[in-house]
């Protein structure tokens, strides 16, 4: 079988290489893909954007894919698994009324109300004197964020009210981020330990939980400076104990399931709740993903022993719920490599060297923003380049595994934190 993956990301590297690895798979095609997929066995990049949902349909059909997997969450947002059922062919993925829960914040708040699944309280407004009125009202520590898709970019958490002030007016009547930022949602600052939740959702409305894993979303160690798209991530995360697990499963998936179903939408593909853990174990939702993750993908796909593809045919075919799924034990870190100056402007075009040539069971780089130039050159092509990949007994291990690898790799003006896992470090092995 071929299989279209859509995407050009670090998460769609690691989706394709791990579907290639099934012998079931012929070939995957990458639209458009990056130079890391380029370069992968079995693994072929087709020159198609992954918003041009027409000729993604045109180059499914003309390749005879049979099946299609949708990495980022624009293509979801816009209906890509509506078009491609309609026209009758399989794709893994959230339809677009099911792609709501992360395209509009409003609508993911407004369920969670409904359903009583846990979140920070909220509100939210169009008119900005409403909005100022209201932070006058509420005071700070105070989160606003766009109610649009903002590729993770379009949060601030703001701890005094003139930053909540700034923000709104930022979003309200600069429009800095354009249309997603026509209606705001000030939220209550939560505080605990961050943890992604990712989980495969079958056409039955069965859910298998993934492993746990951990971003980092500020772009300098120590979680300071500007939020990103996520610097680095690592699996499992150590905060979500087997109880939490547990808890999360029967508060928030379970519910989101049930709830959008009451609803008269069925929910199939990955759904990621980015949560916050309260002192007391309690987790709540600070927004929900209709993909993988991104790079939390990297670190958990290093880790699956069981077939990728095994896992979508079983959650297409109603058999989720009896699928076992295999993990590898030991734990693994990603490290993102960023371009100078992400997740602001960037340079483009640098050479990279120092990549591995070849294949090691305990590391792994996976490409996101690269590309190869005219002269068969590795590249940058975007804010996060790369992301790299380490594994070993400890997390420590681990951690030290990745580094060893970003050290060898090298383009001008990389940007990467030094302290991806440090909060599963600090609670010891
Ligand atoms: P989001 O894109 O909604 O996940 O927000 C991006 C980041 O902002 C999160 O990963 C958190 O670090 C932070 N954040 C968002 N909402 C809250 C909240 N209600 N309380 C505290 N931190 C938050
Ligand atoms: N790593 C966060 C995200 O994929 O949105």
């Amino acid at each position: 079988m071929k299989i279209l993956v859509v995407g050009g990301g670090g998460r769609e590297h690691a989706l394709a290489w791990k579907l290639a690895q099934s012998k079931d798979v012929e070939e995957v095609i990458v639209a458009p893909g990056n130079a890391g997929t380029a370069l992968e066995p079995k693994v072929r990049n087709a020159p198609v954007a992954a918003e041009d949902i027409d000729a993604l349909l045109k180059l499914a059909k003309e390749e005879h894919v049979g099946l299609t997997v949708i990495g980022p969450e624009a293509p979801l947002a816009a209906g890509i698994v509506d078009r491609f059922w309609n026209s009758g062919l399989r794709c893994f993925g959230p339809r677009k009324q099911a792609a709501r829960l992360e395209s509009s914040k409003t609508f993911a708040k407004e369920f969670m109300v409904r359903h009583r699944i846990p979140t920070a309280h909220h509100a939210s407004f169009t008119d900005v004197e409403e909005a100022q009125a209201y932070l006058e009202e509420v005071g700070a520590p105070i989160v606003v964020k766009a109610d649009g898709l903002a590729a993770g970019k379009g949060v601030v958490v703001a701890h005094t009210l003139r930053e909540a002030h700034a923000a709104v007016t930022d979003m309200l009547s600069e429009r800095s981020f354009g249309d997603a930022g026509a209606r705001v949602v000030i939220e209550e600052f939560l505080v605990g330990e961050e943890a992604s939740f990712i989980a495969m959702v079958g056409v039955d409305g069965a859910i298998l939980p993934l492993a746990t894993s951990q971003d980092h979303k500020a772009r300098d160690d120590g979680d300071q400076g500007p939020n990103t798209g996520g610097m680095g991530a690592y699996s499992p995360a150590p905060v979500v104990t087997d109880a939490i697990a547990q808890r999360v499963m029967n508060e928030v998936l379970r519910p989101v399931v049930e709830g959008l179903r009451a609803e008269g939408v069925r929910y199939t593909g990955f759904l990621y709740a980015g949560l916050m853990i309260g002192p007391d174990g309690t987790p709540k939702v600070l927004e929900f993903n209709c993909r993988f993750g991104d790079p939390e993908t990297q670190p958990i796909l290093f880790r699956l022993k069981t077939g990728l593809l095994q896992l979508i045919d079983a959650a297409l075919d109603g058999k989720l719920g009896k699928t076992k799924v295999e993990w590898d034990p030991r734990p693994a870190v990603g490290v993102v490599m960023a371009a100078g100056g992400y997740p602001g402007d960037y340079r483009k075009g640098d050479e990279i060297t120092g990549l591995p040539t070849a294949a090691s069971p305990t590391s792994k780089v996976f490409h996101a923003g690269t590309g190869v130039d005219a002269s068969g050159t590795i590249v940058t092509r975007g804010g996060r380049v790369l992301c790299v990949v380490g594994t070993g007994d400890t997390v420590q291990a681990a951690q030290s595994e990745a580094y060893r690898v970003v050290k060898q790799v090298t383009f001008k003006d990389a940007l990467y934190r030094r302290d991806i896992a440090y909060r599963a470090i600090a609670r010891g092995p």
